[in-house]
């Protein structure tokens, strides 16, 4: 067997699991809320107080049946009950309530902390997963993490409900019935009940993981038929065209019959666990009956000891019923919560050096230096890029599809670490500087727009959420969008569909300018900002955007060489590479790429 299969077979093990059930303990226990703390403590007191007197009750009930006998014997039969049997009756029913609103008082004072343990669990898993980078969302499937925090967190109630307050506590009334026992009549009680106990939790575990097989077994059985069911039904017109209605039938009930074997063993297996638990139980019960029969035979024990112990039993049996389903939900629930330990111990890719500093101001100078970087391992995508755009100018980035020109924003933005070389802004690295500071500092209108579900004004004044009404106006009319927003039904509070998929590319591009220029920031990046825009729109929001980039730093990358003539430096890019720099009647002149791709557009039109 591998190291690799060895590791995997231990990290199955419920007692290395219960090692990642210490981390909840932080929660439980909160230094930052005292409150909660001895919210904690009660609700442990009283589950242990609970437990205490479950196991005492019994023994009124044995002491009243004693006196039973010895009224009868001393008073002959036909009198009312005497004051101290009625005392000892009471006293058992009390108890037992007394134990019950223990338990179910600890619900109100652990309530909270519970949830508040949820809260900050989902919480911080939440905030964790927007530290974590690009590449690895682009990597994961989004439903494939929401699912991995709601099971974690469901997790967590689970895992106080039935590890805490159920399969604890009863192990503690064992050992309590245990030494109740011991002390009251003798060891062989206590050596008897607990071990009897004991081989019936292994006995559990055991063929509860047997039958693990034959669950897993039966749902995907249960699979399989339904997605044949489904492809079938979908297939309908095709069924029809082959007259296959009679085969199709026979292969759904071929695997119906898979899942029907399955279902059966699953059945029958539990029976025979309930069997075999039984079995145990009433060996132990009975076990213990013999033994205090015969020494109230000989005196040393009394009937109500047999009463006595037949109780106490049956209160520890209980809860143990459903330890088969409460060990798998256990198991499952710890390796859901170690699946959002494992998140949360994700290191993100991209963080704060230790000596951050913060980038300020409100000029730019950008310095890309002989920079290297690849998305994946094999194929490099940016190879010795290097240039400046001096604070305050206006570089456009062209170069056929593919070329790397959005990469370079997504790394300006640093989603991604280069390899080699290095960007400054300002003189500071961008690996030095916080990362927080860095983003507030640059604005882009990306390539492609998605939008918050939720309503244009929210989208746009998502760039400052101090912003008010007035502000957002204001850049819409900048953007060009006011008027088209104004004709809406409902105005600023339409709703703009899951992506922002009710607006058209042009709008959704209008509204990402509009929150653009919201931000206001130092350094602005305009990825084919107007590239889903007619002609008209597009030279009207060509002057707002030249007006916002006059003395601003912005780097624009764009298809249409007709809105870049204008820009202080043109940058050609071609697989990777800077091919060719300059303004534009410079480069008109090197007879090279942006000759080419100029006299292509020239001729279009
Ligand atoms: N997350 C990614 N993982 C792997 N490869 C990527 C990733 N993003 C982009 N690429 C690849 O990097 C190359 C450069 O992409 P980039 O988006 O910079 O091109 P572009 O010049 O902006 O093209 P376009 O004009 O079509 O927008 C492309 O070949 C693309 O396939
Ligand atoms: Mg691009």
């Amino acid at each position: 067997m591998t190291r690799k299969n060895l590791n995997r077979i231990k990290e199955q093990t419920i007692g290395y699991q219960l090692k990642s059930f210490g981390r909840l303990w932080p929660y439980l226990w909160p230094q930052s809320k005292p409150s909660y703390k001895i919210r904690t403590l009660f609700a442990i007191i009283a589950t242990i107080a609970g437990q205490f007197i479950i196991v005492a009750a019994p023994f009124f009930l044995g002491q009243a049946s004693d006196s039973i006998e010895i009224q009868i014997t001393e008073l002959g039969l036909g009198a009312v009950i005497g004051s101290s049997i009625l005392i000892l009756i009471l006293a058992y029913g009390g108890l037992r309530l007394v134990s019950v609103m223990l338990s179910e008082g600890r619900e109100y004072i652990f309530a909270p902390v519970a949830q508040h343990a949820q809260r900050s669990i989902a919480t911080l898993t939440f905030a964790h997963l927007h530290k974590l980078s690009l590449r690895y969302h682009l990597e994961k499937r989004t439903g494939g993490i929401s699912r991995v925090i709601e099971r974690g967190i469901r997790s967590i109630d689970f895992l106080f409900r039935f590890l805490l307050f159920n399969i604890g506590p009863t192990l503690l009334q064992l050992t309590l019935a245990g030494i109740a026992f011991w002390i009251a009549y003798s060891w062989e009680f206590a050596l008897i009940a607990v071990s009897v106990v004991i081989t019936y939790i292994w006995f559990t575990i055991v063929t509860t993981e047997w039958r693990l097989r034959f669950r897993r077994d039966m749902n995907t059985k249960d699979t399989e038929a339904n997605s044949k069911a489904i492809d079938s039904l979908l297939n309908y017109e095709t069924v029809k065209y082959f007259n296959a209605e009679h085969y199709e039938t026979q292969r759904y009930d071929k695997a119906m019959e898979g899942y029907q074997k399955a279902a059966i063993l699953s059945r029958t297996s539990l029976a025979t666990v309930n069997i075999g638990q039984s079995f145990l139980m009433n060996i132990g019960l009975v076990g213990l009956v013999l033994l205090a029969t015969q020494r109230t035979l000989t005196g040393e024990m009394t009937t109500g000891d047999i009463l006595t112990i037949t109780l106490v039993m049956m209160q520890v049996y209980r809860p143990l019923n459903i330890l088969g389903f409460a060990y798998r939900e256990i198991k499952q629930a710890l390796t859901d919560m170690e699946k959002m330990f494992a998140l949360l111990d994700l290191q993100p890719e991209i963080q704060d050096s230790p000596d951050a500093e913060k980038l300020r101001g409100d000029q730019a100078d950008i310095n890309f230096s002989k920079v290297y970087f690849r998305y994946e391992s094999e194929r490099p995508i940016l190879k010795d890029v290097s240039f400046t755009i001096k604070r305050g100018d206006t570089v456009a980035v062209v170069g056929p599809t593919g070329a790397g020109k959005s990469t370079l924003s997504r790394i300006l933005f640093r989603f991604y670490d280069i390899e080699a070389g290095s960007v400054h802004i300002n003189g500071h690295d961008i690996k030095k500087v916080s990362l927080e500071s860095l983003r507030r500092f640059i604005g882009i209108v990306p390539q492609d727009t998605v939008l918050f579900n939720d309503t244009i004004g929210f989208n746009i004044g998502y760039a400052n959420p101090a912003a008010s009404q007035e502000d957002i106006e204001t850049v819409s009319k900048n953007a060009q969008i006011h008027d088209f927003i104004e004709s809406l039904p409902n105005g600023y509070k339409t709703l703009v569909g899951e992506r922002g998929l009710k607006l058209s590319g042009g709008e959704k591009q209008r509204v990402a300018i509009a929150r653009t220029l919201l931000k206001n920031p130092a350094v602005l990046i305009l990825d084919e900002a107007t590239s889903a825009l007619d002609s008209v729109t597009e030279e009207g929001i060509q002057s707002a955007l030249e007006a916002v980039s006059a003395n601003r730093t912005t780097l624009v990358i764009a298809h249409r060489l007709s809105t870049i003539v204008n820009a202080d430096k043109i940058i050609v890019m071609d697989k990777g590479k800077i091919v060719e720099q300059g303004e534009h009647a410079q480069l008109l002149k090197k007879n090279g790429l942006y000759k080419e791709l100029w006299e292509q557009q020239k001729s279009k039109n």
